[in-house]
């Protein structure tokens, strides 16, 4: 049997319209006035009204910091921990995609220490305390609610992570209301995002776990069985919470079983281009697969199963070209740009993008195939 370790947030909420309580939750955990950590888009969009008003109800205070900036830069996680410092704030809520969740975990852990940004990047180098922390995702999605890991962009538009137990919160809020009206092009790309941490789960090299093994192949069937509906209706609401669940479940299962190349070939497109993280992913992720599926191709067959419901295989090799062919077809089919050429990289840049990539070890070791920087840019070739 597999010796593992498992950690996931202790409490999470998973029922539409319960966002609307957050005051509620807030104080049950001892919060008396918090931050709540959000971008614009969301506060434009009318989702915090409620939430407000559940604190007003409540009886309960809470101060808006609507500045989060995509893929968060330093600096802009530096003013979030300034406004909860200006605020007195003794607690903090991330609400919104994975960059106001993670900008939020680093409000928490930082608010109330001396510590720097620049000397917690990497596994464990956190000190805390941290705040008291609720998260609630907008986007189905990062999992950032049930991962122990912060993202941010460096002054060198390097993509760096925080990693650190302390950043589970104490409670994840996951209301389907609040993604309803989530554009069908993020929510492509959210949905693909979550999807690739389902799949890279459960072929890691390192940590692949039973519990994450099972959360990621039910992750991936309820995004798959999902992603298509809510790109075509956006308000349906029993498919917004699957994806919403999906999401989650894949980001439990990668959080204890980590992620591989396609992440690590997706941070720099997100660092020197800005494109959105999911999309990077979706990018990168056919010739990834391709690459990996001599190392990997009992695993794929195995989640063809979850993304083919239904369908027989006459031998494993089969079954997984045809999850490669589903994912294919799958990410053909979604509302977004689909080469690189078409988000602003050009053909010499890739040399830059394969040495960046090489530098993200913290993933490519838990690949199920060797990369080399020769493949890297192989990789990012065929992605052209
Ligand atoms: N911590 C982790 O484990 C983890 C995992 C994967 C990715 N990430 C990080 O998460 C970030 C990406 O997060 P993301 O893909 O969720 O996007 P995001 O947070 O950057 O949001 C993308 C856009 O969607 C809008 N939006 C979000 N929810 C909405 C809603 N319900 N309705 C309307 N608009 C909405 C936002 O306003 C924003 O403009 C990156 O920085 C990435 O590196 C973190
Ligand atoms: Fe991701």
């Amino acid at each position: 049997m597999t010796d593992f370790v498992f950690e996931t947030t202790p409490k999470l909420v998973c029922e539409a319209g319960s966002a609307a309580r957050l005051g509620e939750m807030a104080k049950a955990l001892g919060i008396r006035r918090a931050l709540i950590v959000t971008d614009a888009g969301l506060v434009a969009a009318g989702l915090l009204e409620p939430v407000q008003a559940g604190f007003a109800a409540a009886s309960s205070a809470c101060v808006l910091f609507s500045d989060v900036l995509a893929d968060p830069p330093e600096e802009s996680v530096a003013l979030a921990v300034q406004a909860a410092r200006d605020a007195g704030a003794d607690g903090v809520i991330g609400f919104g995609g994975g960059s106001s969740l993670d900008t939020a975990k680093l409000v928490a852990l930082l608010a109330g220490t001396d510590q720097k940004l620049p000397d917690i990047y990497g596994i464990g180098l956190a000190k805390g305390p941290r705040l008291p922390l609720i998260q609630v995702p907008t986007t189905a999605g990062t999992g950032s609610e049930v991962t122990p890991i912060a993202i941010v962009t460096t002054p060198t538009s390097e993509k760096k992570g925080v990693v650190s137990s302390l950043l589970y919160p104490d409670l994840a809020v996951l209301d389907a209301h609040l993604t309803l009206g989530l554009p069908p092009r993020v929510t492509a790309m959210t949905g693909i995002d979550a999807m690739v941490h389902a799949i890279e789960a459960y072929t890691t090299r390192h940590k692949k776990n039973p519990l994450s093994d099972s959360l990621a192949l039910r992750a991936l069937s309820l995004l798959g069985a999902n992603i298509r509906t809510v790109i075509e209706d956006g308000r349906n609401v029993a498919a917004r919470a699957a994806m919403l669940q999906g999401s989650l479940l894949a980001g439990i299962a990668f959080a204890n079983a980590p992620v591989g190349a396609v992440h690590a070939l997706a941070y720099p497109l997100g660092g020197h281009f800005h494109v959105p993280h999911g999309l990077s992913n979706a990018l990168v992720l056919l010739p990834v697969l391709e690459f990996n599926r001599p190392a990997a191709e009992g695993l794929y067959a195995e989640l063809a199963l979850a993304i083919l419901p239904g369908r027989s295989f006459a031998s494993p090799a089969e079954a997984a070209e045809a999850f490669v062919d589903a994912m294919r077809a799958l990410v053909a089919a979604m509302p977004m740009e689909q080469r690189l050429e078409q988000v602003g990289v050009r053909r010499e840049d890739l040399p830059m993008l394969a040495a960046d990539a090489m530098k993200v070890q913290r993933l490519l070791i838990n690949n199920p195939r060797e990369v080399s920087y020769d493949d890297a840019l192989a990789l990012y070739g065929q992605a052209y």
